[in-house]
């Protein structure tokens, strides 16, 4: 049932091509330069029209919301809130019957999540609902929603079901956009045919960066700490890298902008501190160019993650992983390959049960 790959969660990174496609399918038509989505276009009205979208969700569906926040105002010109569901729940939040609600959940089933929803649900809120088991409890009580079709997740560490969210929110925010008027249609062409591409670059990084994130995982084994940084939309990858690490290989791990790093955790940086660098050509590459050089005066080993072609920046790392080059807001699609497959290693070698990492469970039903 592993299909060969000795774990599940391995054989879930290598699924992302086909999971990406399926998500895609049916919706994205480029040919005919639309986006079918019904629940979107069911309630097309009450969604473009929101004065505030309040994304709600917990772990590795709250950084793909995170992401979403980044897709929807960039292309929708909707003002977007991420939050906690389990903070969210308990605070009081200020939302109405003009907002809409975007619940995120692969299992469908996070206790913290659900009681958020109710909550939205009784101030009148809207609720879309993303999740990827069909027929979940979430994906009942939502009004509307979109399914990831990802398929099964087994292993307790999100992976495919995060880009498959990712790519599910990408299409919203493009819908959104152009239905809005805020998309030209050549941009709007542009970027559908950009996401048409993915399944195919998401082979591609799988192809060109397997051994090469297993030879660079040998070298990290000891590690007590790590860093993850990046900028715009490769923030929120950074903190799904930093998540992947910790709770699959128990390595302390934290995610940061990039810009944040000489607010404090520059203190840190020592030759003893490894840092997994996104980079991307498209994305702030100058400013990223100037924090590796910040890194680097401070002995720090540096981990790029840089598009083919590169030059500054692999110049300066100590490892550098090449992925397929993109629009900056796909990007973290293809680059959370490589950082999955590095989590996985590093876990694998240093002999961690990756499928089933301790104190954690699939879903959690349970606040
Ligand atoms: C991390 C992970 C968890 C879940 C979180 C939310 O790899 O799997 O952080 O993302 O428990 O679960 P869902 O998406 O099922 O609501």
């Amino acid at each position: 049932e592993k299909g060969g790959y000795e774990h599940f969660m391995l054989k879930e990174i290598f699924e992302q091509p086909k999971s990406i496609h399926d998500t895609l399918r049916g919706r994205l038509l480029v040919d005919e330069g639309i986006i079918k989505m019904a629940g979107i276009w069911d309630h097309l009205d009450r969604i473009s029209q929101a004065q505030k979208i309040t994304i709600i969700a917990c772990g590795t569906s709250w950084h793909a919301g995170l992401i979403g926040e980044y897709l929807i105002e960039e292309f929708a010109r909707i003002p977007v809130e991420v939050e906690y569901a389990s903070e969210f729940r308990y605070r009081n939040p200020i939302i109405n019957e003009n907002d809409v609600v975007i619940a995120i959940s692969q299992s469908g089933e996070t206790a913290d999540t659900m009681a958020a929803i109710k909550m939205a649900k009784e101030k009148g809120a809207f609720i879309y609902g993303i999740c990827n088991v069909v027929d979940s409890s979430i994906a009942r009580v939502t009004d509307a929603g979109s399914y990831t079709h990802a398929g099964p997740e087994i292993g307790v560490a999100s992976t495919k079901a995060f880009t498959a969210q990712l790519t599910i929110l990408s299409l919203i925010a493009i819908k959104l956009g152009k239905h809005k008027g805020h998309l030209s249609n050549q941009e709007f062409m542009r970027l559908i045919t950009e996401l048409d591409a993915l399944p195919k670059k998401v082979e591609e990084v799988l192809a060109t960066t397997n051994d090469i994130t297993k030879e660079i995982a040998k070298n990290f084994v000891d590690a007590q700490n790590f860093l993850y940084l990046g900028r715009g939309y490769n923030f929120p990858a950074a903190l799904e890298g930093a998540l992947k690490l910790k709770e699959i290989s128990y390595i302390h791990a934290e995610g940061y902008p990039a810009a944040e790093m000489k607010h404090g955790p520059i203190a840190l940086i020592d030759e003893n501190m490894p840092i997994v660098i996104i980079a991307p050509k498209q994305g702030h590459y100058d400013k990223i160019v100037s924090n590796v050089q910040e890194i680097k005066a401070r002995k720090g080993k540096v981990i790029a993650l840089v598009n083919k072609g590169d030059t500054q920046v692999s110049a300066m790392a100590d490892h550098i992983i090449e992925f397929p080059e993109t629009s900056e807001c796909f990007s973290p699609i293809i680059a959370s390959v490589p950082l999955q497959l590095l989590a996985y290693y590093i876990a694998v070698f240093r002999g961690a049960n990756v499928d089933q990492p301790r104190n954690l469970a699939k879903s959690v039903t349970v606040e």
